[in-house]
């Protein structure tokens, strides 16, 4: 029997809690499909400082560079929230992504049609939406040296390299061949020498896509663009920094951040994880959505472990859910939810279990395609 290693690092806040649930269906596809998973858990974040003073442990370090894929649940608790160096959960995570040389964070947003009533968004605006996001992970101002604060003065530094410009551009492209072969590139051209540098650089590599039109725009007009005109866009490529702001803005799109899954994908293992954050206002209370959770472990399945048949059989699990109108809170605005966090996990797991019912074969998956990029 075949058999792979996750290392699951469910963190702070809501992480524990939706990580639960997508272990669980994680558990559900290996019984399914008869392969052995190992998961091992690791401390990270603010749970990993309170327990060694450190929010990236050497111990799971170690675990993670020696896993098959990662998945993580959230990092981030009021008491650190302006701790700085190894016990700040934040820059904790950033030393994982950085170790792991995660490099392209691919973070879909689509909009299931049963959920076009949560957006704010008129309905005519959404028509159709289902984007990739395609945004830098290791570099940019998130880790530009010279860094640093004193009483009058602070300065982050915003580089980039042609090397790490071109690897993140053609994993966009490829996966631009996958959908329906549009890369918009973003960036801030017409101010920042580091955008000019971007916009050259992703115009050479796509020479190399001739079959995907490539076309850049300013990140200000992409943002408005992006909640104005959505369906227009296929892949989105950016720089580390504008794809934090982009993707929060596009979960609008998708009617809860707590939807948005997310893959992170380098040279070594993957790292999986839902868009949102650790949420400290609702830890405990049983009501954080999964889905986005377990949507991750999906992209794990696709990503980390190439098999795209369970990752397929989550995902139409997924909406299957959504289609039957089970909801979690935040995706039932007057407060009229059914299910709470574990119920939502179990519901996926129990279909995933019917696995392959023609009820399931017929829903939407989340386009990205079976191969890996
Ligand atoms: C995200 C988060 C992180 C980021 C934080 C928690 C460091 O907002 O994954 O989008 O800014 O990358
Ligand atoms: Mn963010």
């Amino acid at each position: 029997m075949s058999g792979y290693t996750v290392a699951v690092l469910p963190g702070d806040g809501i992480g524990p809690e939706v990580t639960r649930e997508a272990v669980r269906v994680l558990r559900a596809v290996a019984d399914l499909f008869g392969f052995h998973l190992d998961l091992t858990e690791h401390p990270i974040g603010a749970t990993a400082v309170f327990q060694s003073g450190n929010a990236f442990p050497p111990d799971t370090r170690d675990a993670v560079l020696a896993a098959d894929a990662v998945l993580l649940g959230a990092v981030g608790h009021p008491a650190l929230a302006s701790a700085r160096g190894e016990r700040s959960p934040e820059a904790g995570l950033l030393a994982l992504r950085h170790r792991l040389g995660v490099f392209a964070n691919l973070r879909p947003v689509s909009l299931h049609p049963a959920l076009g009533h949560l957006s704010p968004l008129r309905p005519e605006r959404l028509h159709q939406v289902d984007l990739l996001i395609v945004r830098e992970l290791t570099g940019g101002l998130y880790y530009g040296e010279p860094r640093g604060k004193d009483a009058v003065s602070a300065v982050n530094t915003l580089r980039y390299t042609v090397p790490e410009i071109e690897r993140v551009a053609r994993v966009a492209l490829k996966a631009a061949r996958q959908r329906r072969s549009r890369v918009t590139s973003v960036d801030k051209a017409n101010v920042l020498e580091v955008s000019q540098l971007w916009r050259e650089t992703v115009s050479r590599v796509g020479l190399d896509y001739p079959d995907v039109h490539l076309l850049h725009l300013y990140v200000d007009y992409a943002a408005m663009r992006l909640i104005t005109d959505a369906a227009s866009f296929d892949v989105l490529l950016t720089e580390n920094m504008f794809g934090d702001i982009l993707s929060d803005e596009a979960a609008v799109l998708a009617g809860s951040l707590g939807l948005l899954p997310s893959a992170s994908l380098g040279d070594g293992p993957g790292l999986f994880e839902p868009v949102h954050g650790s949420a400290p206002d609702i830890v405990g209370k049983g009501v954080a959505n999964p889905l986005g959770a377990i949507g991750s472990a999906a992209l794990l399945l696709r990503y980390g472990l190439e098999l795209p048949e369970a990752a397929m059989l989550v995902e139409r699990a997924i909406d299957a859910v959504l289609a039957s109108g089970a909801r979690t809170r935040d995706m039932a605005p007057g407060g009229a939810f059914s299910l709470d966090t574990q119920a939502m996990g179990q519901a996926i797991a129990g279909l995933v279990v019917e696995g392959g019912s023609p009820s399931l074969m017929s829903s939407r998956g989340y386009g990205l395609s079976l191969e890996p990029l």
